[in-house]
């Protein structure tokens, strides 16, 4: 990768105006709910710290690690948990954060995982949506952006374990 130009696709701006925004919707629709938000690391770390700074109304966070593309850009189509939700969510309102909706599979995963564990709701909540690489009717609740089928890095977004601390969100154009 290194000897490929960067293109970049979404500006640190436009990700803050969105993050803003989608704060507040959240905060409206949660409103009198019992908000948990469930981060999906690595790739959310970044847009979680940044979105739960734009709720305003009582939270909890909590953080959950499947496991995902490891080094490769396509998904081994398996997801396993690698770190399980540290709290009792039953009878919270859970809004599941992550980086990406790709085939779906690992949001898929997630919801019927927190299902068993008695979540009053389950809704997601993604920085970014690449809806042409669907294999699972997964449609996002929240999203900030819809992308193209690229292999996007940059604001968690990692290739490689690299580029997740890149504040803006881009992909690689050969020379
Ligand atoms: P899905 O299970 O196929 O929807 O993929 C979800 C996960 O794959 C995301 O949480 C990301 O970690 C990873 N992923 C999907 N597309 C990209 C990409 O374009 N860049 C980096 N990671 C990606
Ligand atoms: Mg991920």
């Amino acid at each position: 990768m290194e000897n490929k130009m960067k293109n970049i696709l979404i500006t640190e701006a436009q990700i803050k105006e969105k993050i803003v925004s989608l704060g507040a919707l959240i905060s409206k629709d949660y409103e009198g709910k019992k908000l948990y938000v469930l981060s999906l690391l690595r790739g959310s770390f970044i847009f979680t710290a940044d979105l739960v700074r734009c709720i305003e109304i009582p939270t909890k966070i909590g953080f959950m690690t499947t496991s995902s593309y490891g080094n490769n850009e396509e998904s081994a189509g398996i997801v396993k948990v690698l770190y399980d939700v540290p709290d009792n969510i039953a009878g919270f309102d859970v809004l599941i954060v992550d980086d990406i909706v790709d085939t779906g599979i690992t949001m898929n995963f997630v919801k019927g995982h927190l299902e068993k564990l008695g979540a009053a709701s389950i809704k997601c909540c993604v920085l970014l949506d690449k809806p042409d690489r669907r294999t699972l009717s997964i449609v996002p609740d929240y999203c900030c952006f819809k992308i193209p089928d690229l292999f996007v890095v940059g604001y968690g977004l990692n290739y490689g374990d690299y580029y997740r601390n890149i504040p803006y969100i881009f992909n690689f154009k050969e020379q």
